[in-house]
């Protein structure tokens, strides 16, 4: 319970900071003098700064790290990891899910041309994950059955 709360607070923070700084724990990204270098649903002239919070709102939605989407430098030599490189499939799995995301505001909140076109945001990875990088039915019922005891336990008699 105390980890949901603070995920959510982050998540809060991090929308109101967005751009402002990122959650990074162990890595910096540091855009190459040529652009970045393998980019296929962001767009392809995007800033260091954007991108910095793009990586970070992932990071917080899923509660990961950079290493859970992105491989280690194939020569075991150097630190750090190589950001371009798609050989880890957590990396297409969010590439999928970025444009699941993109797809669902686009049509379903822009419904008949909204006069609300700041609604077409309203998904965002931490909609469904919560702070979870798995999360399918089973992780919503437990929460829902450790409310329900918690709202029954509460409950004036
Ligand atoms: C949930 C998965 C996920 C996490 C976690 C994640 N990334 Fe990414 N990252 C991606 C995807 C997907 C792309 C490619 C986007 C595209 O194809 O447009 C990407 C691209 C990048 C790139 C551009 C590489 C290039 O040259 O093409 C950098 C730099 C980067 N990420 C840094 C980070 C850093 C730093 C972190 C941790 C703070 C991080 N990422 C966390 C999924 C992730
Ligand atoms: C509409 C709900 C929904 C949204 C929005 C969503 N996801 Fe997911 N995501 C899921 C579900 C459900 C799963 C697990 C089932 C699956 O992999 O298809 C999942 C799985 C994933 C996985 C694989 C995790 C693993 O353990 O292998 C990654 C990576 C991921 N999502 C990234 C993202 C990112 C990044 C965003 C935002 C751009 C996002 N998701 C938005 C529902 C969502």
């Amino acid at each position: 319970m105390k980890k949901w709360h603070l995920g959510a607070i982050l998540a809060i923070a991090f929308v109101i900071t967005l751009g402002a700084s990122s959650n990074n724990p162990s890595e910096s990204i540091a855009k190459p003098e040529d652009g970045f270098k393998n980019l296929k649903v962001l767009p392809k002239d995007i800033s260091e700064k954007a991108l910095d919070s793009v990586m970070g709102e992932f990071c917080i939605s899923l509660g990961v790290h950079c290493n859970f989407c992105h491989a280690r430098k194939e020569d075991t030599t150097q630190r750090g990891l190589d950001f371009a490189s798609d050989k880890k499939m957590e990396k297409e799995i969010a590439r999928h899910m970025y444009t699941m995301t993109a797809n669902i505001n686009n049509t379903f909140f822009n419904w008949k041309s909204s006069t609300h076109p700041d609604t077409i945001h309203t998904v965002v990875c931490y909609t469904c994950h919560r702070g979870d990088k798995f999360p399918d039915s089973k992780m919503f019922l437990s929460r829902i059955d450790s409310i329900e005891q918690a709202y029954h336990k509460n409950r004036p008699h």
